[in-house]
Parts: structure tokens; C-alpha cells; sequence
């Protein structure tokens, strides 16, 4: 049972990975936020920060083993009274023991006896993030209604870069704040006995979102989502591509998984971990994608761009790996051509009467036009009957966690959403689409 008091118990529990260095700061932004947050690291992760560090910044006793204070049942007690249970960084190690129960620390002793929401936030190489193995383990916490954030791309230690970098300490503060907030009316609703949704499930798929409860209301239909950036080849080791880590996409098929459709994710060079219960689609190229997506909006109810496709490919691409020529002057000229619009052909030619097709568009303001002028164009010359308009430029990065969106109706309607995770994000435009498809 979390706690009854007005302060809000946090177990932080930080395991050994380098990125341990950046939770310190997630530690300072709990605190000061009136949390009470009790430390439990692991062994390893005292070798990359110390106990004094976690002990002077929570204010709180710090061990890693359940046989301090054994009359106190540290083991057991320290997961009853939390209202939320954080793990960062979450090692691949350490998914693995959440994911098959293993408990061989007061760390993972907790994780075992917390009945509060948990977040996992992984940090890790990327051979290590993208291995079968952690691949199955997250998949397998996030059907149990675990809340595992997706890693940052970026450096990692050393000089290498990719995805597996520990996610910026205020972002992961947004998260835990999130999660409190959604425990905390959940607990509201309880305590004023209000009738819960009959149809309404505490779904894993949650997964993009904690606990969070959704309606069925897409059960029977079949959603189409396209995600992340495609690749034009130029050679057979080099291609055209763009920064799209397919988070957003890959938030929209796991909310619409939680509310009962089934899915296709056509997804475009994407590293993300598959959402359970999708079936996905692994493409290269826009024409790869372009077919795939036709082929699977033929019976689809709902079709969802959220796929960054190059609008133009090498025209022709040679067969073998491309040579510099001697000349350092030499200029290489490579021509372009146009790939077919695979947005505005799915809304010009429905394969299905009432189909609803979403689109995305990110914009930037200039001399001709706002952001939202530019949009309101490109939803008229596309024919989509849902723009989703993402404002783009200065410090508006690819890759991260949330998402501040327009939504523009064919219909005329204009609805701001977030700043939001994508999980959220996902969820209002569900629910526009909802209303569409009735
Ligand atoms: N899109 C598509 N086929 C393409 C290009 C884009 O289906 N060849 C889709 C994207 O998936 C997205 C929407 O169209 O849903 C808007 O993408 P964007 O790149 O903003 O549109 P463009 O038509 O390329 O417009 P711009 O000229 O502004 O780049």
C-alpha cells in the first residue's frame, strides 16, 4: 500500500551503468519537488557513484542489501509504501532479473514487491539495447504493465553514438511526474467509488504509458501505421535517409494495440523494440514502404502516415559500391527523382468506403506563412481527413520523448496537444479518429 500522507514516497533505484552520474541530478529534481525518495542502488552501481552521494542528496539511509535492518523487513516494505518505483539507469542486466523475478538484492526484492506503478529507464550500448534478449525482456514488462522508456539516441561512453543513452534527467522527471499525477486521480476516482468504463482494461500496452486505462474502442478495426525514416539507396552501402527514430509511430500502434485493433506498423529502418501484439513490417525504401502500406490499407479502417519518407531517390543507383575519382576538385552531381506521394494517393483513392487517413506534417514558420498556414495547406493538398502538425526548428529535436502537436481537421477543427509524451499524443489522435469513424 502506497503511502496515505501527503508526501509522495519514491523508491529510486539506480543500477551500474556510467549514466548513474546523471541521476544524481534526477535525485535534486525529486527532492526539491517535496518527494521523498529512498535510494537503493546495486553493488555495481557503487562502483560508478557512491553511497555518501545518494545519502546527502535524498537525506535518507542508502544499502543495497537486504540484511541491514532485518527487523525492519527492508525488503518487503520498501516497495509497499512506494507510490512509484524508478529504476535509472536500468541496466540490461537488470531488465533481464525484472523480467524473469529474480531477486538476489534489495533492489530487485523491491521490484518484486511493489504493487505501484514502475518505470524502467534503460541505459545501455546499443549492441546490448538492441539484443533479442533485452528486446524480449522489455516487451515481456511492458505486457505486464511495466513503463519502460525508450533510450535517447546519441553518445554513448567513449566515442561511439546510437540509441541506448540515458534519456535527459527532466525528462525522465516529467515521466515520474506523470505517473504520480495518474496514480494520484486514479486513487481520486477510487476513493469516490466512481463505475469504471465496463469495456476499459488495465492493458500492458499501457506499455507507452504506465498504468494507464483505456477503451476498446478500436476493437474490430484494423489500423495501418507507418513509422520512422525511410533509406535511397545510392549504392549498395550507401543511401539518402533522415533522423526519424519512429518513436511517435511506434507509440501510435502500441496505444492502438491497448485499444483493441489490430495493427500493422509498416515501419522504416526503426531499431525500436516491436510493440507487443503488432504485427510488424520491416521496410527500406519508399517504395518499399509505399507498397507494404497499400498492400495493408486495403482492409484497414484506418491508415496512419507518421513515417518520414525522402520525396526524392537516386534516379539510378549503381549496382556496385561507388568510387571517388582522383580528382580532388571533381564534383559529384547525383540526380534526384520524385517518389510517388503515398499519402495523397491513400486519401485520393480510398480502397475503403469511410477509411480514415492521418497525415503528418512538420513545419517551420517563414516570410509566406505561419506554421499552421502551411499546414492548413498541405491538408488540403494531400486530402487527409487528420493532419497531425509538429512545429520543428530551434531545439525542437528528432528523438525525443514528447511532443508538442496541432491537430487540423479536414473538417475545419484545430486542437493543440502537450507538451506530452507520445503515448499521450497517441492517445488524443486515437480519439479524434474515433469520432471520425463513427
Ligand atoms: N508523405 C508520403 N509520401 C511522400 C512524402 C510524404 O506519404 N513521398 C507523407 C508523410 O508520411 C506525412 C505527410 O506526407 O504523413 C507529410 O510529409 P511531409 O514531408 O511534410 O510532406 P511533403 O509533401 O514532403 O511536403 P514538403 O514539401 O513540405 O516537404
Amino acid at each position: 500500500m502506497a503511502s496515505t500522507d501527503a508526501v509522495r514516497n519514491v523508491v529510486l533505484g539506480v543500477s551500474g551503468g556510467i549514466a548513474a552520474y546523471k541521476v544524481a541530478s534526477l535525485l535534486r529534481l525529486m527532492t526539491e519537488s517535496g518527494l521523498r525518495v529512498r535510494v537503493v542502488p546495486t553493488e555495481a552501481a557503487l562502483q560508478f557513484v557512491g553511497a555518501p552521494t545518494w545519502s546527502a542528496l535524498s537525506g535518507q539511509k542508502v544499502s543495497t542489501s537486504v540484511w541491514d535492518d532485518v527487523h525492519e523487513v527492508p525488503h518487503v516494505r520498501l516497495g509497499q509504501n512506494a507510490d512509484l518505483v524508478v529504476v535509472a539507469p536500468a541496466t540490461a542486466d537488470l531488465l533481464a532479473k525484472a523480467a524473469h523475478g529474480l531477486a538476489d538484492d534489495l533492489l530487485t526484492n523491491t521490484l518484486l514487491t511493489a504493487r505501484c506503478p514502475v518505470l524502467l529507464v534503460p541505459a545501455m550500448h546499443t549492441e546490448m539495447w538492441e539484443h533479442a534478449a533485452t528486446a524480449a525482456n522489455v516487451a515481456l514488462l511492458r505486457e505486464r504493465g511495466t513503463h519502460v522508456m525508450e533510450p535517447a539516441s546519441g553518445r554513448l561512453t567513449g566515442a561511439d553514438t546510437g540509441a541506448g543513452r540515458l534519456p535527459e534527467p527532466d525528462e525522465i522527471f516529467a515521466e515520474v511526474q506523470r505517473l504520480l499525477a495518474d496514480t494520484q486521480s486514479h486513487n481520486a476516482k477510487q476513493d469516490d467509488n466512481v463505475d469504471a468504463d465496463p469495456h476499459a482494461t488495465w492493458s500492458g500496452a499501457a506499455a507507452a504509458s504506465g498504468t494507464k486505462r483505456r477503451t476498446q474502442d478500436l476493437t474490430g478495426r484494423h489500423v495501418v501505421v507507418s513509422a520512422g525514416g525511410t533509406r535511397e539507396p545510392l549504392d549498395p552501402v550507401r543511401f539518402l535517409g533522415n533522423h526519424s527514430s519512429g518513436r511517435q509511430g511506434f507509440a501510435l500502434a502500441e496505444t492502438a494495440a491497448a485499444r483493441g485493433a489490430r495493427v500493422t506498423l509498416v515501419a522504416a529502418n526503426s531499431h525500436l523494440p516491436h510493440p507487443p501484439g503488432v504485427d510488424v513490417v520491416p521496410v527500406g525504401s519508399a517504395l518499399e514502404l509505399r507498397d507494404a502500406v497499400l498492400a495493408a490499407a486495403k482492409d484497414a479502417d484506418v491508415v496512419v502516415m507518421a513515417a518520414a519518407v525522402a520525396d526524392y531517390r537516386p534516379a539510378t543507383p549503381a549496382e556496385s559500391k561507388m568510387k571517388k575519382s582522383e580528382d580532388a576538385d571533381e564534383r559529384l552531381v547525383i540526380q534526384l527523382v520524385r517518389n510517388p506521394d503515398i499519402l495523397a494517393e491513400l486519401s485520393a483513392d480510398r480502397p475503403r468506403p469511410g477509411q480514415v487517413v492521418v497525415g503528418f506534417a512538420a513545419e517551420t514558420g517563414d516570410e509566406t506563412g505561419t506554421v499552421l498556414d502551411h499546414a492548413r495547406a498541405k491538408l488540403a493538398r494531400k486530402g487527409c481527413d487528420l493532419l497531425v502538425v509538429n512545429e520543428v526548428g530551434e531545439g525542437k529535436a528528432f528523438g525525443t520523448l514528447h511532443n508538442t502537436v496541432v491537430l487540423l481537421g479536414a473538417d475545419g477543427s484545430e486542437r493543440p496537444v502537450g507538451p506530452a509524451d507520445k503515448a499521450t499524443v497517441s492517445d488524443e489522435i486515437w480519439d479524434a479518429v474515433v469520432t471520425r469513424l463513427q
